[in-house]
C-alpha cells in the first residue's frame, strides 16, 4: 500500500486544485465531445483520440491501451516523474506550499535507503576510478587501453577497476560508515555463511551506470580478456531498475543529434561517444522495454537500432520495433555489416564510414521485411502465398490510410509484389481486424455495449469485476448495504479486492466516493491507478431504466459468485460441512439480486 509523507487530505487538496483538462490540455491536444474531452493518447501510438479526459470526474482513461489515473499519475507518467515531484509541481501550480515532510516510519526507511544506495554507489564509484589509476588496476587500464579508449573518455564515463581481492570493496565501505544490512541491499557485496563478506565484482573493469541526472544506480563489470561470464551487472536494487534506465542517457539526453542510436553493450556506447556519436545509448544487459520506449518518446527524438549484425541481434532488433512503434517511436534500423557491433565498425572504418550508415539506416517496416521473408522458401508457390499473407497482416498495423498506403507500395516494390494484389490481400485482413477493435469510443455508447456484452456473458470476470466495483463506488447504496452483498471474495484477483476495501473505506469515512481521490491512494501503483480509472469509464447510461440496470449489475454479480465459489470448490480438503455450505451457496446464486432501490 502506497503510504505518502504528507497527510491525505493535502495531497486531496493539492490534486483537487489542479484542473486534470487544464493540466493535461497543456500537454496534449484535446477536444471536447460531449461531458468530456478526447485526444491522441500519449501513452501509446494512435491516429484515431481514445485517450478521454473527464472533467467531471477529474480523471483520464485510454480505451485503447487502458491508461488511466488522475491529474497526479497523469503527471508522473507524462513527465516521467515520481510521486514527491509530481505532487510539488502541482502544488507550485495552485499556489499551495507544501509543508516540510511529515514522513511515516516506512517512508523515512525507504527514503533513507535510497539516499544511502546512492551514496554507496557513489563511493563504490570512487573506488574503482581511483583503484584503475593505481598500480594494483595496471591490467584494468591496459584492457581499456587495447580497447583504444582514450584517457579522457574513461573520465567521461568514469571508468574503474575491482581489483581481485576477497573484501577491499567492503572493507573500504564499512571505513565510510555503512552498515553490513546497508551493503547487502546495494549488491555491491555478498554475504554467505561460510565465507563472510565477498565483493560481488572482482578482478574485472568497472562500468559505473548513471540514471538520467548522473548519479550512480548500478554497475557493469567486464573480465578482462575472456572468460564467464563476460559482463556481470549489478542486481536489481530500489534504485537500480533496468527497465527504466539506459546506459549513457545521462549525456545522450543532451545531444545535439536528431535520433538516439539504439546499442547492445557498454563498449559500443563508450566507443561510439568517443567517436562523436554522443547521442549512443544501450540497455543495461536486458532486452527493450516499454519503459524505455517512454524515455525516448519523452525526449521525442527517433531511435536507430545498432544491435549487433549476427542472428541474437536480429532477434533483438525484431523484438524492440513492435515496443518502440507502440510508444509512437519512429525507428530504423543501421547495417553494421560485415561488422559484429558498433564498437568494432568503429575501430575498423571510424566515424566518417558509420555517419554513411547512419544515412543510409533502413526503415523498421522494411526491415522487418526482409527478415520475414528470409523464413519462407519463395520457391515454394504455397511459402509464397503465406509471405503475401504475412505482409498484409503486418501493413494493418498501420491505421491511417495514407501511412498504410505508402507502406504498401514500398514495401512491394522492395520485394517484387503487385501492388493492386496486395492492397486487396490487405484489405481482406483489414476487415478482420477491425471489426474486433474498438474504435473512436464514446464514453457512453462504449459503456452500454461493453455492459450488454458482459449481460450476454461475453466479457471477461475482470470487466464483470470493474462493472460491480463501479456501482459499489458511485451507487445509492451506503457501505454498510455494499458490504453485506458483495463479498471481498466475489473480487477474482488480489488488486480488485484491495480496490473494493478502499472503496468501501472512502465510501464509510467520507459518505461518497471521488473517483480522483481514490487513485490518490494508487498513485504509485501503476495497475491499481489504471484500473480504478477503468472502473469509473463504466458509467451506466442515464436513459437505462432502472430494472434494466438492475439486472445487468445482477447478472455481473451473479458471475463473480458463481466463479468465487467454484474456486473455493476446487480447493483440496475441504471439511464436508463446509463443502455442503459451498454448494448450497452455488445454488443460490440465481437468485442473488441487486435491487433498483442500491443503484
Ligand atoms: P565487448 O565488446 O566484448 O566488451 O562486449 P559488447 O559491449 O560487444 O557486449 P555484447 O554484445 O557481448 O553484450 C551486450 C551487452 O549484454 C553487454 O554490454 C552487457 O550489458 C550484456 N552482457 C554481455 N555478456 C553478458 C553476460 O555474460 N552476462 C550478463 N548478465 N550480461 C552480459
Ligand atoms: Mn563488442
Amino acid at each position: 500500500m502506497f503510504m505518502p509523507y504528507y497527510p491525505e487530505e493535502l495531497i486531496e487538496e493539492v490534486r483537487s486544485r489542479n484542473d486534470i483538462v487544464a493540466v493535461v490540455g497543456s500537454r496534449v491536444k484535446l477536444t471536447r465531445k460531449g461531458a468530456n474531452y478526447f485526444g491522441c493518447c500519449p501513452f501509446h501510438n494512435e491516429k484515431t483520440p481514445s485517450f478521454s479526459v473527464s472533467p467531471g470526474k477529474q480523471m483520464y482513461y485510454c480505451f485503447g491501451c487502458g491508461a488511466g489515473g488522475n491529474v497526479l499519475t497523469f503527471l508522473m507518467n507524462y513527465e516521467n516523474i515520481g510521486f514527491q515531484e509530481a505532487l510539488t509541481e502541482l502544488a507550485g501550480r495552485a499556489g499551495i506550499t507544501l509543508p516540510q515532510r511529515e514522513m511515516t516510519d516506512d517512508e523515512r526507511e525507504r527514503d533513507s535507503l535510497r539516499a544511502r544506495l546512492l551514496a554507496m554507489n557513489s563511493e563504490a564509484a570512487k573506488y574503482y576510478y581511483y583503484l584503475l589509476r593505481q598500480p594494483a588496476g595496471r591490467e584494468g587500464l591496459a584492457y581499456f587501453e587495447r580497447r583504444g579508449l582514450s584517457r579522457e573518455t574513461m573520465r567521461r564515463f568514469g571508468l574503474g577497476y575491482a581489483a581481485n581481492s576477497y573484501d577491499g570493496l567492503y572493507r573500504y565501505l564499512k571505513s565510510k560508515g555503512f552498515t553490513d544490512e546497508e551493503l547487502r541491499s546495494s549488491g555491491l557485496v555478498r554475504f554467505s555463511e561460510q565465507k563472510g563478506a565477498r565483493d560481488y565484482f572482482r578482478d574485472r573493469d568497472m562500468f559505473p551506470i548513471m540514471d538520467r541526472s548522473s548519479r550512480v544506480i548500478g554497475f557493469g563489470g567486464r573480465i578482462l580478456g575472456s572468460g564467464e561470464p563476460k559482463y556481470l551487472n549489478s542486481p536489481e536494487t530500489p534504485l537500480f531498475d533496468k527497465g527504466r534506465n539506459l546506459y549513457g542517457l545521462h549525456l545522450a539526453r543532451s545531444s545535439r543529434r536528431e535520433y538516439f542510436l539504439l546499442c547492445e553493450g557498454y563498449m559500443d556506447v563508450i566507443s561510439m561517444h568517443q567517436a562523436g556519436f554522443d547521442c549512443a545509448v544501450a540497455s543495461l544487459g536486458t532486452s527493450l522495454t516499454a519503459g524505455h520506449a517512454q524515455l525516448f518518446k519523452r525526449l521525442g527524438k527517433p531511435v536507430i537500432l545498432c544491435y549487433d549484425s549476427d542472428t541474437a541481434g536480429v532477434k533483438a532488433a525484431m523484438r524492440a520495433i513492435p515496443i518502440l512503434r507502440e510508444a509512437g517511436i519512429d525507428s530504423r534500423v543501421l547495417n553494421m555489416r560485415p561488422y559484429k557491433d558498433p564498437d568494432e565498425f568503429i575501430v575498423h572504418e571510424g566515424a566518417e564510414a558509420f555517419e554513411k550508415r547512419i544515412a543510409e539506416a533502413e526503415n523498421f517496416f522494411l526491415f522487418e521485411s526482409d527478415v520475414w521473408k528470409s523464413g519462407f522458401n519463395l520457391q515454394n508457390p504455397a511459402e509464397l502465398t503465406a509471405f503475401h499473407r504475412k505482409l498484409a497482416e503486418e501493413l494493418t498495423v498501420f491505421t491511417e490510410t495514407m501511412e498504410r498506403e505508402n507502406y504498401l507500395k514500398a514495401v512491394c516494390e522492395r520485394h517484387g509484389i503487385s501492388a493492386e494484389h496486395m492492397r486487396g490481400l490487405v484489405n481482406g485482413v483489414g476487415n478482420r481486424r477491425y471489426s474486433a477493435e474498438i474504435v473512436a469510443p464514446d464514453l457512453d455508447e462504449l459503456t452500454q455495449e461493453s455492459l450488454s456484452r458482459a449481460g450476454k456473458g461475453q466479457t471477461g470476470l475482470t470487466t464483470a469485476a470493474e462493472i460491480i466495483l463501479c456501482w459499489a463506488a458511485t451507487g445509492n447504496a451506503p457501505a454498510e448495504r455494499v458490504a453485506e452483498l458483495i463479498r471481498e471474495e466475489d473480487m477474482p484477483e488480489p488488486l480488485y479486492r484491495e480496490i473494493y476495501r478502499q472503496i468501501l473505506q472512502e465510501k464509510r469515512t467520507r459518505g461518497s466516493v471521488i473517483p480522483a481521490a481514490l487513485i490518490n491512494r494508487f498513485v504509485e501503483d501503476e495497475k491499481g491507478s489504471k484500473l480504478v480509472a477503468a472502473v469509473f469509464s463504466k458509467t451506466l447510461k442515464d436513459e437505462m431504466l432502472p430494472a434494466e440496470k438492475s439486472r445487468l449489475l445482477s447478472e455481473n454479480w451473479q458471475r463473480l459468485r458463481r466463479e468465487a465459489l467454484k474456486t473455493a470448490l476446487r480447493s483440496e480438503g475441504l471439511p464436508a460441512a463446509q463443502l455442503q455450505q459451498l454448494v448450497r451457496e452455488l445454488a443460490a446464486v440465481p437468485s442473488l439480486k441487486i435491487e433498483e432501490y442500491d443503484l
